[in-house]
């Protein structure tokens, strides 16, 4: 199997299934479409026996750009459930190990997906930025419980408040990702992690991922489910509108 589906790619190789952003043209920002492409791929992922664990990666260039500015400047008011809460559940809920190989910016749900990660590699010029409250919006993914329980209050607020961009190295020291690599070999690593955990004991990783996260589950979720409560109403609030407007006038002479 290898196919890109809605700028997801997907290929399945001894046990490793490989999900690619792949919207190069806009820095893998994602889509409604790319969502549910990735939740749907997770959800089988993790009900089929053929796939042991799971590799997320963007291209040399970029990881993920994060939501599409362009959707959510277009968002209706009363949209109910966005796509992005499909791909949180997935990724949450996911009983099988996920690597993730990180290169260029990881931006908004770009980094925040990363603290759902059980491992990360990182390329030397890889970023995290959380710019919610830039754009007018809040954290999400759980990331206002995570950092500020990894990170202590003040330097979570430094990535969450101010939108202080995280470089790899920072990120390596915060315990954010397990290594950075020259950005060759950011992939090549991700997969050689992958490789030994498709050769470890299926329900020994399913049991050890369970215990590690324990009853932490279902705060996380219960926080995901009060944060997309506050962005639904922030997206809507005319702080956000203008930071959209003002990045998709960029370089327009707006
Ligand atoms: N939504 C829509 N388009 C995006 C995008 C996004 N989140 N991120 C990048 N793009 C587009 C840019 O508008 C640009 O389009 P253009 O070629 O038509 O001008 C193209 O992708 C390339 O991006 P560019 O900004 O030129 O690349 P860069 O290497 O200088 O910077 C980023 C890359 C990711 C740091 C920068 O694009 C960025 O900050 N993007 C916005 C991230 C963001 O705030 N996401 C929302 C999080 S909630």
């Amino acid at each position: 199997m290898n196919d890109t589906t809605n700028d997801i790619s997907h290929a399945l190789e001894a046990g490793v299934l490989r999900l690619g952003f792949d919207r190069p043209a806009r820095k893998n920002a994602m889509t409604g479409a790319m969502y549910l492409a990735l939740a749907e791929a997770l959800q089988q992922a993790d009900a089929d026996d053929a796939v042991r664990v799971v590799v997320i990666h963007g291209n040399e260039d970029a990881f993920c750009a994060g939501n599409d500015i362009g959707d959510f400047a277009a968002a209706a008011p009363s949209e109910g459930e966005r796509p992005s809460a499909r791909f949180m559940k997935a990724l949450l809920r996911m009983g099988k190990p996920v690597v993730a190989a990180v290169n260029g910016p990881a931006v908004g749900i770009g980094a925040t997906m990363l603290l759902h990660c059980d491992l990360v590699y990182a390329g030397s010029a890889a970023k995290l930025v959380f710019p919610f409250a830039k754009l007018g919006l809040c954290p999400e993914f759980a990331s206002t419980l995570l950092l500020p329980a990894k990170l202590g209050h003040q330097r979570a607020a430094a990535l969450l408040m101010l939108g202080e961009p995280c470089t790899a190295a920072e990120a390596q020291a915060l315990g954010l990702v397990n290594a950075v690599l020259p950005p060759a070999e950011v992939l090549p690593q991700a997969l050689k992690a992958a490789a030994q955990l498709a050769a470890t004991s299926a329900p020994s990783l399913r049991a050890t991922k369970a215990l590690m996260r324990g009853e932490e589950l279902a705060g996380y979720e219960a926080r995901i489910a009060q944060e997309n409560a506050q962005f639904a109403q922030l997206l809507a609030s005319p702080e956000a509108k203008a930071a959209f407007a003002a990045f998709l006038q960029r370089g327009k002479g707006g």
